[in-house]
């Protein structure tokens, strides 16, 4: 039985990721120093899988935190969930975030090499793709980032395809997540910004509970067919199945796998509002808003390269992403707290 490493295992991706990992025969370590989770997310798999999980606190900055992990367990693999992830605080403190991301990921490859355990799954971002001249976006396509957030992203791919060359018997998979929603379906764990929430999905569902009086509606004079922006949204369930395929077949790759995961759909903000409001019930009042700074007309995948190398490709829908995301947040109107 492998047992893979999973940073950032508290987090929203990273939790969910545990479940389909378990239920797949890994063992998993998870690593990860709460600055944007808590334990009880894990404490929850926990009783989703009916097994107990190891967790270590610490940070992948620390070397020391790290080393202490590769001795006590033997890591075959390592998914790297952990980082930093709000765009706005990237532009405001860009040190941290290259810190965090970039500084905190090469500490992380370094205590991997020197303990034998060379096969990484890296979370990367559609990000990456800045703005694209065109849709359905392919891996091959162009690269540029608009803020400090994203450029830790591309930063660390090329970091990651820089130590394949230098030592072709690691084994990477970076994947270019689209825009992660939903929650598992029995709706205890879910995403829990720890503030008002920057992203789409969290907004509306805290307007759904009352939590926020309306959704802000950044723009809607885009080139889409209703004027707002249009994203590829897919189910975290989704995603996290992905990871599961990845890890299956990392050791059969001789090349720096880079994947994008997505739906291949697009849909607008409108069109998830309305998507929402059919799943829970609930009106979500909303005003039009200027547009976002550094925000995209549109951005979906071409997600044809993940099904064929990794045989996967999302089956949940936006009514499923809705009512997964509705019933976490109605079960937990304070998220972990
Ligand atoms: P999240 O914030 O819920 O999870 C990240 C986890 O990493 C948290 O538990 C946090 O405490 C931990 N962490 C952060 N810095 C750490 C450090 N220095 N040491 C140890 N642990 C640390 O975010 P998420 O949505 O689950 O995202 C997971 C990954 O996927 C991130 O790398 C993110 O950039 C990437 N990603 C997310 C999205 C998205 O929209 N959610 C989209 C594309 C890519
Ligand atoms: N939006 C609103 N109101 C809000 C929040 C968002 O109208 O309150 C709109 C945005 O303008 C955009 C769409 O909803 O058109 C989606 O916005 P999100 O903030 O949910 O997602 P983004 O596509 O901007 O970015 C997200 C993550 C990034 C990641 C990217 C691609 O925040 O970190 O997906 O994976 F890089």
């Amino acid at each position: 039985m492998k047992t893979i490493l999973v940073t950032g295992g508290a987090g929203y991706i990273g939790s969910h990721t545990l479940i389909l990992l378990i239920e797949a025969g890994y063992n998993v370590v998870v690593f990860d120093n709460f600055s944007n989770s808590s334990i009880e997310s894990v404490r929850r798999v926990e009783k989703i899988v009916d097994r107990a999980i190891e967790v270590v606190e610490g940070d992948i900055r620390s070397r020391e935190d790290l080393d202490r992990v590769f001795k006590r367990y033997k890591i075959d693999a390592v998914i790297h969930f952990a980082g930093l992830k709000a765009v706005g605080e990237s532009v405001s403190e860009p040190i941290k975030y290259y810190e965090n991301n970039v500084y905190g990921t090469i500490n992380l490859c370094k205590v991997m090499s020197e303990n034998g355990c060379k096969s990484i799954v890296f979370s990367s971002s559609a990000t990456v793709y800045g703005n694209p001249a065109s849709n359905p976006i392919r891996e091959d396509f162009p690269t540029g980032a608009t803020n400090p957030y994203g450029r830790s992203k591309l930063f660390i791919e090329e970091i990651l395809r820089d130590i394949f060359i230098s030592d072709n018997s690691w084994r990477i998979v970076i994947l270019r997540y689209f825009n992660p929603v939903g929650a598992y379906k029995s709706g205890v764990i879910g995403e829990d910004p720890a503030d008002i929430p920057n992203n789409l999905m969290p907004f509306i569902s805290q307007t759904a509970i009352g939590k926020r009086e309306y959704l802000s509606v950044f723009g809607d004079d885009y080139d889409t067919h209703d004027g707002t922006g249009v994203r590829d949204y897919i189910h975290v369930m989704d995603l996290a199945d992905g990871h599961v395929k990845a890890l299956d077949k990392i050791d059969s790759f001789n090349r720096v796998m880079t994947i994008n995961l997505g739906t291949g759909k697009g849909y607008s903000v409108l069109d998830m509002v309305k998507a929402f409001e059919r799943a829970s019930g609930v009106k979500i009042p909303y005003k039009i808003a200027p547009r976002r700074a550094g925000d995209i007309a549109t951005c979906y995948a071409d997600p044809s390269y993940a099904r064929e190398i990794l045989g996967w490709e999302a089956k949940r829908g936006i009514e499923e992403m809705c009512e997964d995301s509705w019933r976490w947040q109605s079960n937990n109107p304070n998220g972990y707290r």
